[in-house]
């Protein structure tokens, strides 16, 4: 697994933690510093703006609050789809998909460009008892993934794009850095809006659920809004909250089959559905 990465310096394939050009990736705390960048450009006239989390850190309470509502369930039938195969989890923030699929023997590279949610993330594992020994963490920008191309089987950008002036820049490299035939694994948030459901005429339950979901979330972002607002002066909407995955994927990926994989008899907080999309060109 650490014989897949694209060098930061000289830009050809590597193995961690030295490239033959004399590049060597410094790694404290065991993340690998695979990008200078910083953890957050939020000015109007840089070309790609992205909040990374750093100042967030602990205070994010995102994954804390979700991870007592996702069902095991949900995880199992993910490492299922996976399988032997490499997993990026890119933006991973403090490892709310790495911990539990790496509990489920899967092999992943983890990113974030914040240091602070990547050792939360260790942190994550720690209390979990998730053997680390298949797990690759790196500080690196999902504008410019420090993996070669065709390398990995599977990537998951949970809850990222919406954070990236420019998405689409993060979706072509999540497509350059998937093998042939591999699959970008996206979850649809709500489950009355979207996938599987979407033509569904809910239960009251489901109803119930939604609505707890909805402020569940709400209040979630409200929050952090807030504390973009107040404390950095940036204002969310600027970013990419109405970007259209879907669609961007689908021109890009030049097709897609998808595999719905409803949660059986469990209230859905995150995702109705499980949607993997092929690569299909070469
Ligand atoms: C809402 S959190 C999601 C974390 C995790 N994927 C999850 O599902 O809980 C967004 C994460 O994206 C990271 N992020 C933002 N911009 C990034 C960038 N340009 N490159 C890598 N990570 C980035 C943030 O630091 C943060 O950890």
């Amino acid at each position: 697994m650490n014989n897949i990465f694209k060098c930061p310096k000289c830009k050809k394939t590597f193995t961690l933690p030295s490239c033959d050009c004399g590049y060597t990736a410094s790694c404290a705390n065991r993340i690998y510093q695979l990008t200078s960048d910083p953890y957050m450009v939020k000015d109007d006239s840089a070309e790609v703006k992205y909040i990374g989390y750093e100042d967030i850190g602990e205070a994010y309470s995102g994954g804390a609050g979700f991870t007592l509502k996702l069902v095991d369930d949900k995880f199992d039938r993910i490492a299922k789809v996976i399988g032997g195969g490499t997993l990026l989890d890119l933006a991973c923030g403090d490892g709310l998909y790495t911990v539990p699929l790496l509990k489920r023997g899967v092999k992943i590279i983890a990113m974030d460009i914040s240091d602070k949610m990547l050792s939360l993330l260790y942190r994550r594992a720690e209390n979990a008892n998730a053997d680390a020994s298949n797990l690759i963490v790196c500080r690196a920008n999902a504008l410019d993934i420090p993996l070669a191309d065709n390398t990995v089987d599977f990537v998951i950008a949970n809850s990222m794009l919406h954070l990236i002036s420019r998405p689409e820049i993060v979706v072509n490299e999540v497509y350059r850095v998937l093998k042939t035939g591999g699959g970008y694994i996206t979850f649809d948030d709500k489950p009355n809006t979207s996938g599987v459901n979407k033509n569904k005429t809910l239960s009251e339950q489901e109803k119930a659920d939604n609505k707890e979901n909805d402020e569940m979330s709400g209040f979630i972002h409200g929050r952090y809004f807030q504390i973009l607002k107040d404390e950095y002066n940036i204002l969310g909407k600027r970013y990419s909250w109405n970007f259209n995955r879907e669609k961007v994927c689908d021109d890009l990926f030049g097709g897609k089959e998808t595999i719905l994989i409803p949660i059986e008899n469990k209230m859905q907080y995150i995702t109705p559905a499980l949607k993997y999309r092929k690569q299909h060109d070469a």
